[in-house]
């Protein structure tokens, strides 16, 4: 426990103009170390090319093509699984002080390049500086966490004891274990999953999502550097039908870590239940998946700061966070006035470029902007379309931009009130009293975080009782978990509650060992 305490990395300061000055910098220099190369995978420590390459384009404006990337071949994916299994002979036996100095050293490396990080993540995939900055300062405290978790797991855990047995109680690695992440967390997600895995002593393939390849591939060299040997990972990026179902059905991988949408989780959790021929194993999958994360606002809340609280959790990064307020549940008496207060904090939010910190950026894709139309076109006829709905204009520039959208008066079996939208539209809905808000809250497939608003000792403690979701948050927003302090996941179809950045997020990449011994 000699690491303990530590401290949450604190975020920069963008209206310092000399902060300011440093993060544009910071995208210049990208540009011109990065701009327009194209990058390897790495299988057994060594770069390899693919068949073929794909470009990466800024989201901000799809006429800019980034950088490339690799492709990789069903035959790399056969030496990336054997490779990963051959440095886990290695990798299992490592000393655990010696991977948490690597954790270590690899948080100081990170911290003195977070202007860099940062600005890699806005371009590809549109965070604007202060949601880039907060993430890349996420991963730092994952590293200095997981440092932490490494050799508190190493010390086993006390069994109730026997007269004339020695018996102790260990925790060793699975293996080879497959991190498949998404575009929207592309510095902390998969670096969480990765650490995971490589702090219980497993090893990684490394599979980034496609959008977002050059946060992952700059976090694993930079682990490269901090001392992990390289053949702990392999980094693979490329199509899915390489890196999909065969990933996931591969006899040599012993557990898949995934993040991203239910659809893939659930296909992946199935697929997983299946043994192959040569598996000896049962397969581990933890997945988090999506969220239709409630507020709840009841009467004797502080109005204002629920305002504050919704418009920062359900418009930060167009709502493309599975943590996102997406649905407000607010008592009859304080409805109106909530929603006046949540219009005119919006009705100020500008759209505009991510590299320029604008509130709001683009979403994702093209094809994201037209589903998230498809359900605003819908709610026009079922709810109060109060702002938004439209596309903004944004000049020349191609890019899937979609105005920060609110409806009122949404009925609970509404599909917006039920499905997730991942993108910058929220909806108002009106409870009789506080406890049918808390039902509301709860209607959903979802559990994954939930704010709860109000200065009632009773009905925070119901609330604390009732709300079915694993982040619930009383009297702040539902996003911005912190490593370490705020373990993250969900109830219900939100995923497998592994929790990352918890006290039991190793347990979930590690398998237990009794050992009873008479002398
Ligand atoms: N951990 C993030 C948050 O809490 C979401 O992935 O907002």
């Amino acid at each position: 426990e000699g690491l303990l305490p530590f401290e949450h990395e604190p975020y920069h300061t963008f209206q310092d103009e000399a902060v300011a000055t440093r993060q544009r910098d910071a995208f210049r220099a990208v540009r011109e170390a990065y701009a327009g190369r194209t990058f390897p995978l790495i299988i057994a420590g060594q770069d390899a090319q693919g068949d073929g390459t794909f470009a990466v384009r800024n989201p901000a404006d799809t006429r800019e093509t980034l950088w490339h990337f690799q492709n990789a071949t069903p035959a790399q994916l056969q030496q990336a699984v054997a490779a990963a299994q051959d440095a886990f002979l290695e990798w299992r036996r490592t000393d655990p002080l010696q991977r948490a100095s690597i954790f270590k050293r690899a948080a100081e490396l990170l911290r003195a390049r977070r202007m860099e990080f940062n600005a890699v993540m806005t371009l590809e995939n549109g965070k604007n500086w202060a949601e880039a900055d907060g993430e890349v300062a996420e991963s730092v405290d994952h590293f200095e966490v997981f440092a932490r978790e490494t050799l508190r797991w190493a010390q086993g855990k006390a069994v109730y004891p026997m007269p004339d047995e020695h018996v102790t109680t260990v925790y060793e690695p699975l293996g080879v274990v497959a991190c498949i992440s998404p575009w929207n967390f592309p510095s902390a997600i998969p670096l969480g999953m990765a650490l995971g895995a490589l702090a219980a002593g497993n090893t990684v393939l490394w599979k980034p999502a496609g959008e977002t390849p050059l946060s992952s591939y700059l976090m694993v060299q930079l682990l490269f550097e901090a001392g992990l040997p390289r053949g702990a990972v392999q980094f693979l990026t490329g199509t899915d039908d390489v890196l999909g179902d065969p990933l996931v059905d591969h006899p040599g991988v012993r557990m898949i870590a995934f993040t991203g949408s239910k659809e893939i989780g659930c296909r992946i959790y199935e697929r997983a239940a299946r043994v192959q021929p040569g598996q000896r194993w049962l397969k581990r999958v933890i997945a988090e998946m999506g969220g239709k994360d409630p507020t709840v606002v009841c009467a004797d809340a502080d109005i204002e700061a629920a305002a504050t609280g919704i418009v920062q959790a359900a418009f930060g990064y167009s709502g493309q966070k599975c943590s996102a307020c997406s649905r407000v549940i607010a008592e009859d008496s304080v409805y109106d006035d909530l929603l006046a207060r949540v219009t005119e904090k919006t009705r100020a939010l500008k759209v505009g470029l991510p590299e320029e910190n604008a509130a709001i950026g683009p979403v994702i894709h093209q094809g994201s902007a037209d589903r998230i139309a498809q359900f605003v076109e819908a709610g026009r006829t079922t709810a109060r379309l109060v702002l938004g709905g439209d596309t903004p204009d944004t000049g020349e520039r191609v890019g899937g931009y979609v105005s920060p959208t609110l409806f009122a008066d949404v009925d609970p079996a509404d599909p917006l009130f039920q499905q997730e939208i991942f993108g910058p539209v929220l909806t108002f809905t009106r409870a009789r009293d506080w406890e049918h808000a808390i039902e509301l809250a709860n209607d959903s497939e979802y559990g994954l975080t939930a704010a709860f608003y109000s200065r009632d000792p009773h009905k925070i403690a119901v609330a604390r009782r009732d709300m079915h979701v694993g982040n619930l948050y009383i009297n702040r927003k539902c996003t911005g978990a912190l490593s370490g302090t705020h373990a993250f996941g969900g109830y219900g179809m939100s995923g497998t509650n592994a929790k990352v950045g918890g006290p039991d997020y190793l347990f979930w990449f590690l398998q237990t060992k009794t050992v009873a011994q008479r002398y």
